[in-house]
């Protein structure tokens, strides 16, 4: 593992696919080219893509990486708007705190592209960074610098939004209070010195022009509703999204980029919780599988449940029958109920 080879060659063709074919399925359910997507990079995909998440974030700014002789990362370029032949899209990066340690250089470096975009010479209606970062700037003040801040995570040290923990222990009554909490603890700006400043106004700000929020998935293994990181990250910063939008604004939609076999395919959010819920929850394959591992296969059911009911608090956008069908398979057949409870009970109530 090179820090100063991310993202690879491959990371930045692949990165540039992806990122047109985002683009691509956002426009084929019939929405506007967006000024900005609000993009959710983890750690452990980067260190196993070589970076192509971070490519993707890279290509729709339309940036690259800079290599400096030695093949070292040194920074940021722009590509020329007449070789990108379509507006450079304001991304707004939030980071896991695993990224935020594992990668310094490349929150640098995507720090760089927002700011070089911010600064580039050239029409708005061509460069959203630009046209954004300048109205922040007239509205609130301050450089340019800070209104081009595009990289947000946790405070050093810090990891997690904990929209996860509100969720598990039912400690919420209202939505915003999950995008407060998302906010509050997603809210440091990484510029590019690398070092965190808290700039909840600013994370607000740029949340309320965002079309819609996306990530990446590239293990069969794990499922947006496996564990409950997905929904903490994504889901959360939907909803704070939502909050920053306001209550009368329509709903921003959420991708999943699936990277686990072949080209990679886009799918909404709601189609991918309902793929997880028919190959998993629904299958009998999985579900009379895991009762055989006693008390942690009713936990793995019950987690599986509460991460989809995550989603549905953060984003609403799982679909109805997700929720008839996991009812009347765990909860309204008295015998699957029973051998459940039997195994454990814990998981069971709360099912
Ligand atoms: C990460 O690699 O950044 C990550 C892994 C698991 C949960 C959350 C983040
Ligand atoms: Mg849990």
């Amino acid at each position: 593992f090179d820090p100063f080879r991310i993202p690879s060659a491959y990371a930045v063709k692949d990165g540039t696919r992806q990122a047109e074919r985002l683009l691509q399925r956002h426009h084929d359910d019939g929405h506007a080219f967006p000024e900005s997507i609000a993009l959710v990079l983890w750690g452990t995909d980067n260190l196993k893509s070589e970076g192509a998440p971070i490519a993707q974030a890279l290509a729709l700014i339309g940036a690259k990486p800079r290599f400096d002789s030695y093949g070292r990362l040194a920074g940021a370029e722009l590509l020329p708007l007449a070789l990108l032949g379509r507006p450079r899209v304001d991304v707004i990066v939030t980071l896991s705190g695993i990224f935020r340690d594992l990668l310094p250089l490349q929150i640098k470096l995507l720090a760089e592209a927002s700011f070089l975009a911010a600064s580039a010479d050239e029409p708005l209606h061509l460069n959203f960074v630009r046209k954004h970062a300048l109205a922040y700037q007239a509205e609130h003040g301050g450089d340019l610098e800070s209104a081009s801040l595009r990289v947000f995570g946790n405070a050093e040290g810090a990891y997690g939004a904990n929209v996860n923990h509100l969720i598990d222990n039912s400690r919420w009554e209202q939505e915003d209070e999950l995008a407060e909490t998302y906010s509050r603890r997603k809210g440091f700006a990484y510029g590019r010195s690398g070092r965190p400043v808290q700039q909840t106004q600013l994370l607000s700000s740029v949340l309320a022009g965002v079309s819609l929020a996306y990530q990446n998935i590239d293990s069969v293994e794990l499922g947006v509703t496996t564990v409950d990181t997905y929904f903490d990250t994504l889901g959360g910063i939907s909803r704070a999204i939502q909050r920053a939008k306001g209550k009368t604004a329509d709903v921003a939609p959420v991708y999943i980029g699936d990277q686990t076999r072949g080209d990679g395919v886009v799918r909404t959010l709601g189609e991918q919780v309902a793929l997880e819920t028919r190959t998993r929850m629904l299958n009998p394959k999985w579900y009379e599988g895991m009762p055989e591992h006693g008390y942690e296969g009713v936990r793995q059911i019950e987690v599986h449940i509460t991460n989809t009911m995550g989603w549905s608090a953060t984003t609403g956008q799982v679909q109805p029958w997700v929720y008839q069908q996991l009812s009347e398979t765990f909860v309204l057949d008295p015998v699957m109920r029973e051998r459940l409870a039997k195994l454990n009970p814990t998981a069971s109530v709360k099912v």
